[in-house]
């Protein structure tokens, strides 16, 4: 970085060790110790002195807040790769820059998605919950009847949103033996297509009554919410199951709890919630009916994945500092 003052940066929750030790070398770094979500005023207060805020996915920075910021703040460096929890387009009206952590948690909630696409139908919640209550000598052993889910190998998929996420969760679904349909507002590239033996459907609607596990992989933005409606969900087969890993209200998480309760849909595995961290209480009781596999938004949740978004954290705002446009910047 070029300026001889360091940036005065604050970080809104605890983020790795080493993620936190380097921002300290490199910026006057202000960090949140104890990890408590920040309140609104405890927001407010840090844009007030703060020229870069590094919010997560569980601070809402929307426009209030973001009018009401001091005139240093110069850029949101985002540690999520999701954009919804900050309205864009008021900070960009202030001239205030915003950033993600595109790219580097892709592989992980595909590995997260596929993980739901496999346990709902296979019951593996069901199974090691099963297990984890059972009393010595309670379980009698293999039996032809017990514990019997539904096949995954031949079933037909239907990926909702094929960015990178999408496409990563076509590869693994087709290392499973699944057939890749997809919906996208643009079609991926012929070689894409190709490769995963994809089928692109124009038509939601028709892909949906189509598909026997229904992913839902694209961003919480305006238009996608509550994309899968009630109608929609009511073209799902009785079969059906539908896993989340994107974010809660892409889906009208009411409709989808009474399809789980009147069986019109077979099960779900959630990762993302409408409400969170509030959760419906009648999503836990289907959990426990085994309808419902439900995680507390685990997708990107490794080590890994974690270190590599706070290194694009910082590479945002050195670049930023540096004067050039940061690498994952967010446009209204
Ligand atoms: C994100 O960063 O948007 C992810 O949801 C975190 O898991």
């Amino acid at each position: 970085m070029t300026n001889a003052r360091k940036p005065v940066v604050f970080v809104t929750r605890k983020l790795p060790a080493p993620v936190e030790a380097r921002m300290g070398e490199l910026f006057d770094t202000h960090l949140n110790r104890d990890d408590h979500p920040l309140s609104r005023d405890e927001l407010a207060a840090a844009m007030q002195r703060a020229d870069v805020l590094v919010p997560t996915l569980t601070d809402r920075i929307d426009a209030g807040l973001i009018e009401a910021a001091g005139p240093q703040l110069k850029l949101i460096a985002s540690f999520a790769n999701g954009t919804d929890h900050v309205d864009v387009d008021a900070a960009a009206r202030r001239g205030i820059t915003v950033t993600n952590t595109a790219n580097v948690l892709t592989e992980d909630t595909a590995d997260m998605t596929m993980a739901l696409v496999l346990a709902v139908p296979r019951r593996l919640a069901e199974g090691a919950r099963y297990l984890a209550n059972a009393g010595p000598g309670e379980w009698q052993g293999w039996s032809p009847t017990w514990m019997l889910g539904r096949r995954i190998w031949g079933k037909r998929i239907g990926i909702v949103g094929m960015g990178r996420i999408g496409t990563a969760v076509a590869r693994r679904a087709r290392a499973f033996g699944l057939s890749v349909n997809y919906h996208n507002r643009k079609r991926v590239s012929p070689e894409t297509e190709a490769e995963l033996e994809a089928t692109y459907w124009d038509s939601l609607d028709q892909m949906l009554a189509r598909v026997d596990i229904v992913s839902v992989n694209c961003p919480s933005t305006p238009a996608t919410y509550h994309l899968i409606s009630a109608r929609r969900l009511a073209l799902l087969r009785p079969e059906a199951y539908i896993v989340n890993t994107s974010r809660g209200d892409v889906i009208d998480e009411e409709a989808m709890i009474r399809c789980l309760e009147e069986d019109r849909i077979a099960g779900a595995g959630l990762d993302v919630f409408e409400n969170e961290p509030d959760i419906n209480p009648r999503l836990l009781q289907l959990a426990d009916a085994g309808k419902a596999v439900l995680l507390p938004h685990m997708g990107s949740a490794t080590l890994e994945s974690r270190i590599d978004m706070g290194d694009k954290v910082i590479i945002n705002i050195r670049t930023f500092f540096d004067g050039h446009r940061p690498p994952n910047r967010v446009l209204p």
